[in-house]
């Protein structure tokens, strides 16, 4: 037994894991130890893809979609949040506070007001920087699903915002993975002591979206799923092709059936591979974890890394499986 543990998608998970840990060893919930990893960056405006600060969809709105699991019984989600930053909070209002798994729209916000969640306005200036570049250059990005927003991780010392654009940007800064250097879903999985699993994904979704569009991070199967006994997993990337093979889903059943960590986040992959033909402005990240506390970070291409923190401490990782290395 490797735990105390808890896993998280992305550098910008480090900040939170290392306010998590310690309660976690102390003997703290998993789930609490996730909605942490998760508020913490629900709360940073530099974290262009989650929370505030977040990229809104193509009509300037910022929505958020989160998911809370700890097992098939009690797991919960809201989809379209716009007026309350505590995505991950009111995601577990639903299981917690709710007879049902997911709520959208309006109702999330209700619910949020319900119990007592402060209103707050999503649009951080940064983004709404960003979205306004974005309309004067419309033709240089495309819509969900052929999305060029390809998340990429520059590491725990890259703080500051990731999009360079802005007020004095000319727009012509290069590379778009440079221009719009977005991560992704904020997605933590945690192990108690005494083995307990829990796990939780935060986001904004994909930038400029069409007002509507849920992707893989609310959806219990898609972009997250934790089962007592079997392991936990949780997904970062293109939603869509995440949500069209139910990559953490089927990582769990390729683990039930006793492939290991690494092997179920490669089988999850190729499958992302085979089904959709990705190129190279897409990215799809994954972490898998066996109920014994053995873990795995992969990826389609460079450019993801995962936080771990456990009883050596707290550190960003390099994958374990870079599908297609190089590109
Ligand atoms: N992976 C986050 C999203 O596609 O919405």
């Amino acid at each position: 037994m490797k735990a105390p543990l808890l896993l998280g998608t992305w550098s910008f998970a480090l900040k939170g894991i290392e306010r998590a840990l310690d309660p976690l060893r102390a003997g703290g919930d998993p789930l609490d130890a996730c909605e942490t990893i998760c508020s913490t960056a629900e709360r940073d405006e530099t974290v262009d893809s989650v929370g505030y600060g977040g990229f809104p969809d193509a009509s300037g709105a910022v929505t958020l979609d989160a998911s809370v699991m700890r097992s098939p019984a009690r797991n919960g989600s809201a989809c379209c949040i716009r007026h309350h930053l505590d995505a991950t909070r009111i995601a577990r209002l639903v299981m917690e506070e709710t007879p049902h798994m997911m709520l959208v729209g309006h109702p999330t916000d209700a619910l949020a007001m319900a119990h007592g969640l402060p209103e707050s306005d999503l649009l951080a200036p940064s983004a709404r920087r960003a979205w306004l570049q974005w309309q004067r250059d419309p033709g240089s990005v495309k819509q969900a699903p052929d999305t060029s927003f390809r998340p990429h991780d520059g590491g725990p010392e890259a703080a500051g915002p990731l999009f360079t654009g802005g007020p004095s940007s000319t727009g012509d800064e290069g590379d778009p993975e440079d221009r719009w250097r977005h991560h992704d879903t904020i997605g933590a999985l945690a192990m108690a002591p005494d083995g307990e699993m829990a796990g939780a994904c935060s986001t904004s979704g994909l930038p400029f979206k069409r007002p509507g569009r849920v992707g893989d991070s609310p959806i219990i199967g898609h972009g997250l799923y934790v089962e007592p006994g079997v392991g936990m997993a949780v997904a970062t990337g293109e939603g869509e092709f995440i949500m069209g093979v139910c990559g953490t889903f089927a990582a769990i059943e390729l683990m039930r059936g006793g492939a290991t960590p690494l092997e179920a986040a490669r089988v999850v992959l190729e499958r992302v591979d085979a089904t959709f033909a990705p190129t190279k402005d897409h990215q799809v990240g994954i972490i898998t974890c066996s109920a014994d506390g053995t873990h795995a970070c992969a990826a389609l291409r460079d450019g993801f890394r995962a936080v771990v923190g456990d009883s050596d401490g707290v550190r960003a990782v390099e994958p374990d499986l870079i599908l297609h290395p190089g590109t």
